[in-house]
């Protein structure tokens, strides 16, 4: 799969953001109880689809000592370098899925994927699943948060998405968008993961809401 209207959407987003501070809450108090829960309970975090790095560093302003941030846009991976937190081991890799292949087995004891499994391919969705279960150590931490869940009919009619195949389309900025259902998203998730939590955060600003997992990755 092609990301280069992908990277230039986020390119040209992230070329007008400022530096994130480490030591900013998020304009959400339900967000930020996510992110306590994994700084706290995770030394070492991966975040796949990091863009400017702002969730990993609030999961380091909660305790996490390693952090390790992948995404193609350039921009954001540059703001995200830029952002200072005393005593963090930090990396970051400009890079697609194709990346996740040479991260050591059960090598971070947390996850984050945030709105990225929704805005890649179905085949590109599943790898970037079995690889973070595969990089997690046992009991490990992952937090998953995707778009609100739509009916495709409604996508198949709105001139603004074009299809790809089922469930996945084009929007018009040049991002993909995958209609991840939450009945699709736990049969994803089943044997690999248990849910410790779940729900939706509403961002009012924006009027809309996300769905959140907070999850621990299953015995065996
Ligand atoms: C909606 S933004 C979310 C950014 C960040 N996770 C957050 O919540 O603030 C999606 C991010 O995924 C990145 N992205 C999209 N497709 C990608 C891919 N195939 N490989 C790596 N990163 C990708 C984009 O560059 C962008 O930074």
């Amino acid at each position: 799969m092609d990301y280069n209207s992908t990277k230039k959407y986020w390119d040209e987003i992230f070329a007008e953001v400022p530096v994130y501070k480490a030591e900013n809450r998020v304009n959400n108090g339900e967000l930020e109880r996510c992110f306590k829960w994994l700084g706290e309970g995770a030394e070492s975090v991966i975040d796949f689809g990091c863009g400017n790095g702002r969730a990993l560093y609030r999961a380091a302003y909660y305790g996490s000592k390693k952090v390790l941030g992948i995404d193609i846009s350039a921009e954001g991976i540059d703001l995200a370098k830029k952002i200072e937190l005393d005593g963090l081991e930090k990396d970051f890799v400009l890079g697609g899925v194709e990346s996740l292949k040479d991260i050591e087995d059960a090598s971070f004891e947390g996850g984050i994927l945030f709105n990225i499994l929704d805005n890649i391919s179905p085949s590109d969705c599943e790898t970037v699943l079995n690889e973070i279960h595969r990089i997690l150590g046992d009991g490990g931490k992952l937090l998953i948060k995707l778009n609100p869940e739509y009916d495709n009919k409604e996508l198949d009619s709105d001139p603004d998405f074009t299809k790809f195949e089922e469930s996945l389309y084009l929007e018009e900025s040049g991002v993909y968008f995958y209609n991840i259902t939450d009945h699709m998203m736990k049969s994803f998730l089943d044997g690999k993961f248990n849910i410790v939590d779940e729900g939706e955060i509403e961002f009012k600003d924006f009027m809309t809401y996300n769905r959140i997992y907070l999850l621990e990755k299953s015995e065996g």
